[in-house]
């Protein structure tokens, strides 16, 4: 079995950040999204994955390289525009070739088990097997209708959805979707949808099988669904201190402090994660919070948040929460007169002021 991983897009619902960075390397609990979803393909048993990048391409590339550090063979596809996740296995073929596959979207992040389903459809006599979550905005995702446990009919983004049976973005499938994928025709909204190819196979009287995740998921396409995300991930993963506590500083709960950081005078309430080589002084880092590497917090509060690499948090006498910070990103007390906020923000920044 193969493994086909989709890491286009512009991530525009996620500007600024994305301005510089594919949305799929966002890292969750420090740790990449695109990452975490080669991490359970390769659970799966898989070692032949090919990734399908756009605009991101150079970076995403750059980030994942051949594979060899996860033990798998990496092979890139190049998706010329967005032009729908049934053109991405289109253009994928030649990779597939004849056997059978799981599509992931690189920018999914769900609770584990996913796994021991994807390596039973490889020995399974289906021709494709979806899984879908129950969810409260179904009209946001591609939505099936089910009938005694069997598909009878999969809308894409409907706007009065038939159940609240979302699709998740893991699909299994066998050489009978490249039929699909070149019999059907471009959307509304210009793409060739995912969603059609199968609805094809449905309506061709192909094995088409549902299965209900019963565990969280999340689509993460906005800077909330981050957050979430990252609150998720680390509740759940398994913390270790590697870096440097000093006698001054307090650690509860579930965190991890990866080698090289170091908490002088501050206090950590876990779930929490602190990335190499940052340092937090005389601060505190609350709860559900992600500091990657690089960062320094000092003389602040910070709870709820993502912060990424090279970053200052800086003499904030109030406390941040429910953030999502970039990269290099600088925040400080102005020292200067007048008093004043000043601010150089890149478009489609937000701020929330007190
Ligand atoms: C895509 C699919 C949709 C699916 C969703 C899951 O939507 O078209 O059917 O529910 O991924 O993440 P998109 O992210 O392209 O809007």
């Amino acid at each position: 079995m193969k493994g086909l991983i989709l890491s286009g897009g512009k991530g525009t619902r996620l500007y600024p950040i994305t301005y510089t960075s594919a949305k799929q390397l966002v890292p969750i609990a420090n740790k990449p999204v695109l990452f975490r979803v080669i991490e359970a393909i390769v659970d799966a048993g898989i070692r032949d994955i090919g990734i399908v990048v756009g605009d991101t391409a150079e970076e995403v590339m750059e980030a994942v390289g051949d594979g060899s550090r996860w033990d798998c063979r990496i092979t890139y596809i190049r998706q010329e525009a967005p032009l729908g996740l049934a053109h991405a296995v289109k253009i994928s073929q030649d990779f597939l070739g004849d056997e059978r596959f799981v599509m992931f979207l690189g920018d999914n992040v769900i609770q584990g088990g996913i796994s021991s389903l994807i390596s039973q459809f490889a020995t399974s006599d289906y021709n494709c097997q979806i899984v879908l979550k129950r969810v409260e905005h179904p009209e946001q995702y591609g939505v099936a209708e089910l009938k005694d446990g069997r598909i009878v009919r999969l809308v894409e983004k409907p706007r009065h959805p038939k159940s609240n049976l979302a699709l998740v973005g893991i699909y299994m499938f066998d050489h009978h979707i490249f039929e699909a994928v070149n019999a059907i025709t471009p959307s509304w909204r210009g793409e060739l949808e995912i969603t059609d190819a199968i609805q094809y196979l449905v309506d061709k009287g192909y094995k088409v099988y549902p299965h209900i995740h019963e565990g969280w998921w999340i689509d993460t396409g906005a800077p909330g669904d981050l957050l979430e995300a990252n609150s998720l991930v680390l509740d759940e993963i398994t913390h270790t201190i590697e870096g440097y506590v000093d006698r001054d500083s307090e650690i509860n709960g579930k965190v991890t402090i990866q080698k090289g950081a170091e908490i002088i005078n501050s206090r950590i309430r876990g779930p929490a994660i602190i990335g190499e080589y940052s340092r937090i002084v005389n601060s505190y880092i609350g709860p559900f919070t992600s500091i990657y590497h690089h960062v320094l917090i000092e003389d602040s509060e910070i709870e709820h948040s993502i912060v990424l690499e090279y970053s200052k948090i800086i003499d904030i006498p109030q406390r941040i929460e429910d953030s999502l910070i970039g990269r290099n990103v600088e925040i400080r007390r102005s020292p200067l007169k007048p008093k004043a906020y000043k601010m150089t923000l890149g478009d489609n920044s937000r701020v929330g002021i007190l």
